[in-house]
């Protein structure tokens, strides 16, 4: 039988979303490394059996294929997708083409584009979004590569899709590593809004000496406001969830080492390399990576644990919630700049209000305040600032002295809060008129000839330093 599309890898996201395509009509041919592992997937794959196509090898997956041939693979990133790319080339003609849905670095999706297209082929990189549910329910789809291919596919990515308001949260971003790109910064931005919660956890845990089901209550309260969004909504659940095995807050029993597999890394990498400094990514990796050093942390206790603290007064809960809301508006401010430095540098034309469009429904980041993003998008964003937008400068204003009062109490109690911290020294540098790098650049040229630009426009782009004398 002729499939639409095919599918390389049947761990939980590629099961998930070949159930997705069949149970949306689209007979699709499945095929996994391990053939016993095909056959236990068809087998309780229940009614939608029917629609699915098992495959025994690459030759019989590509066999059983309408043409133009699609095939999305769903496997580890970096060597094992080449692998999968190595087998199906020589099966494939001129008009196929491959999909790679997982989270590649878009620098592999550009070489692989490239490679692709000097053989007749097309290479489409497709951020999927949601994890293993939104895999099988409709995830967010930010998808790259040539646009007559996607075309080909656009019925079936659209119907899988998480819908918004009937509107199906997959878009088409631009040619080559687009979609993955856009997909790697929503990861970032992922990482700065968990990071961002667990950091109201920690001043609330550590500092109010709440218990986790306290938190988890006034985080189900906050779902309910402007911060209504599943990340919240994922924290209040857990935070309300006991240990079986010893009855106590899951929560407790957790060791505090966070893992990452390289995307909010690599948003942090690239911003970086584009001339840009998301902060509150940058830092929510960084918490990352610290939490990690526990043996570290452990030695810094003991050494350092009994420092004391003359802490000012903890802020109320209406204060943290503001002060989330900001710190959160002042993170995808930073997270739509890398995409628009980004595409200015590749040539894009990234649309960053489609971003927001397709990250309202289906996808980790899903929030109440990604439709506003959107439109404040498409109304323009002045200096290219969401903070400056007139729908949020309002929330911005309003949020800015709580989140003040949040880092200041953090830094007085001595909870660390990198994320907000790094949001709040963002803001309050981009409201800066004038700063101090007058002074760096003045360090500059003293000590490298490196020139300035004067205030008055006037000449003279090097300082008076020969013979300067430094103040004993
Ligand atoms: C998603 C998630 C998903 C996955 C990431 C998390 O959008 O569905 O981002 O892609 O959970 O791999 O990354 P870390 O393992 O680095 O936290």
């Amino acid at each position: 039988s002729q499939a639409r599309i095919g599918l390389v890898g049947l761990g939980v996201m590629g099961a998930n979303l070949s159930l997705n395509i069949a149970e949306n009509g689209f007979p699709v041919a499945v095929f996994n490394r391990t053939g016993s592992v095909t056959d236990a997937f068809v087998a309780s794959a229940g009614d939608l059996a029917e629609r699915l196509v098992p495959a025994k090898s690459y030759e019989a997956l590509v066999a059983s294929l309408s043409r133009p041939r699609a095939v999305i693979i769903m496997v580890k990133a970096g060597g094992p997708v080449d692998a999968v790319i190595d087998a199906l080339v020589p099966l494939m003609a001129p008009g196929d083409m491959i999909i790679d849905a997982g989270n590649a670095d878009f620098h592999d999706t550009r070489r692989r584009e490239a490679a692709l297209r000097d053989k007749g082929l097309s290479f489409i990189g497709m951020g999927v979004s949601g994890g293993e549910e939104g895999a099988r329910q409709g995830p967010s789809i930010m998808v790259g590569g040539n646009p007559e291919s996607y075309a080909v596919i656009r019925d079936i990515i659209e119907a899988i899709a998480a819908k918004h308001e009937g509107v199906p949260c997959a878009a088409y971003f631009g040619p080559d590593g687009a979609g993955h790109f856009v997909k790697t910064v929503h990861n970032g931005i992922e990482y700065a809004d968990m990071q961002m919660i667990a950091e109201v956890y920690g001043i609330l845990r550590d500092g109010a000496g709440r218990a986790p089901a306290e938190i988890g209550t006034l985080f189900a309260a906050w779902n309910e406001g402007p911060l209504n969004s599943y990340l919240v909504d994922i924290s209040s659940r857990v935070l309300g969830t006991l240990d079986p095995k010893t009855g106590q807050p899951i929560v407790d029993v957790i060791v505090d080492k966070a893992g990452q597999k390289g995307t909010g890394r690599w948003t942090a990498i690239e911003a970086l390399r584009l001339g840009q400094s998301p902060s509150a990514i940058e830092a929510a990796v960084a918490a990352r990576s610290w939490s990690a050093e526990k043996a570290t942390r452990q030695a810094g206790k003991a050494l350092f644990g009994d420092l004391g603290s003359e802490a000012l007064p903890i802020p109320s809960e209406a204060d943290l919630e503001r002060a989330l809301l900001a710190a959160k508006i002042i993170a995808y401010d930073q997270g739509f700049k890398i995409l628009a430095a980004a595409s200015a540098e590749y040539d894009w034309a990234l649309d960053l209000a489609s971003a927001a469009e397709v990250w309202r429904e289906g996808c980790i980041i899903r929030s109440a305040l990604l439709d506003d993003m959107a439109s404040a998008i498409r109304e323009g964003l002045p200096q290219g600032q969401l903070i400056f937008a007139p729908r949020f400068a309002g929330l911005i204003r309003d949020g800015a002295t709580a989140l003040r009062r949040t880092v200041a109490y953090a830094a007085s109690a001595g909870v660390p809060v990198p994320a907000f911290a790094n949001a709040l020294a963002y803001f309050d540098t981009m409201r800066q008129g004038r700063g101090t790098s007058d002074l760096i650049q003045a360090q500059r040229d003293f000590f490298g000839a490196h020139g300035f630009e004067r205030t008055d426009g006037g000449e003279g782009q090097h300082g008076p330093w020969a013979g300067s004398v430094a103040h004993s």
